[in-house]
């Protein structure tokens, strides 16, 4: 495809957002179109996935949370991401398959190569260019997210649930390292925004 599919990708509270910014402002005072969006929510139908898998009150048995998120992407890559990589644009995006396999596959136990295949499926096997990892322990997420003061079913898991999304993420980058820059998210926002600039650059 013409287009270049970037995503970011991290424990909860590890930059990606403000990451996100850095690099869509970059990329776009260098002239290219960027679409910028994030799993879950990208879309309308999204958003109300969304509320769902992250704001429902009740229990949500972890194979019906595993489809919301890989519905979620159905819909965003068929009406939102592909048409755009189609037209040549960069997709910076906020979460995607990795977040599957770690959170799903790893944190709630359902193993990483049936979600991850679910979530191809879902795709039709749309692969990104680039994954940047933000890579943090569990507990600076944490400290960090308790700022904040909304309610998410997934970050109120306990730490081993976390420890197991970020050793999910390293095996991931570990595997695949041609597709993935894994960054320390304790570093300067700077110094990691530098670092995916070099990689974006090689690839535009
Ligand atoms: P996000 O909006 O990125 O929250 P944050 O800004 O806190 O990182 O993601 C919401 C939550 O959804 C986050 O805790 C991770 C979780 N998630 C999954 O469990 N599986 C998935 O496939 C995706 C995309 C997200």
């Amino acid at each position: 495809m013409p287009g270049l599919f970037i995503t970011l990708e991290g424990g909860d509270g590890s930059g990606k957002s403000t990451q996100s910014a850095l690099l869509t402002e970059w990329l776009t005072a260098a002239g290219r179109t960027v679409l910028v969006t994030r799993e879950p929510g990208g879309t309308d139908v999204g958003v109300e996935l969304r509320n769902i898998v992250l704001h429902w009150r009740g229990d949500i048995a972890p194979r019906a949370e595993a489809l919301i998120y890989a519905a979620d992407r159905a819909h965003h890559v068929a009406t939102t991401v592909r048409p755009a990589l189609e037209r040549g644009e960069v997709v910076v995006q906020d979460r995607y398959i990795d977040s599957s396999v770690a959170y799903q596959g790893a944190g709630r136990v359902l193993g990483g190569e049936e979600i991850r295949d679910l979530s191809l499926w879902a795709t039709e096997g749309l692969v990104p260019d680039l994954t940047v990892l933000l890579d943090l322990h569990e507990d600076e997420g944490r400290d960090r997210m308790a700022e904040r003061t909304t309610f998410d079913r997934l970050e109120a898991e306990q730490a081993e649930f976390h420890a197991r999304v970020r050793a999910a993420y390293l095996e991931l980058a570990e595997a695949e390292p041609q597709r993935f820059l894994v960054l320390d998210a304790r570093e300067p926002r700077e110094t990691i925004a530098a670092a995916i600039r070099e990689r974006v650059s090689a690839l535009l």
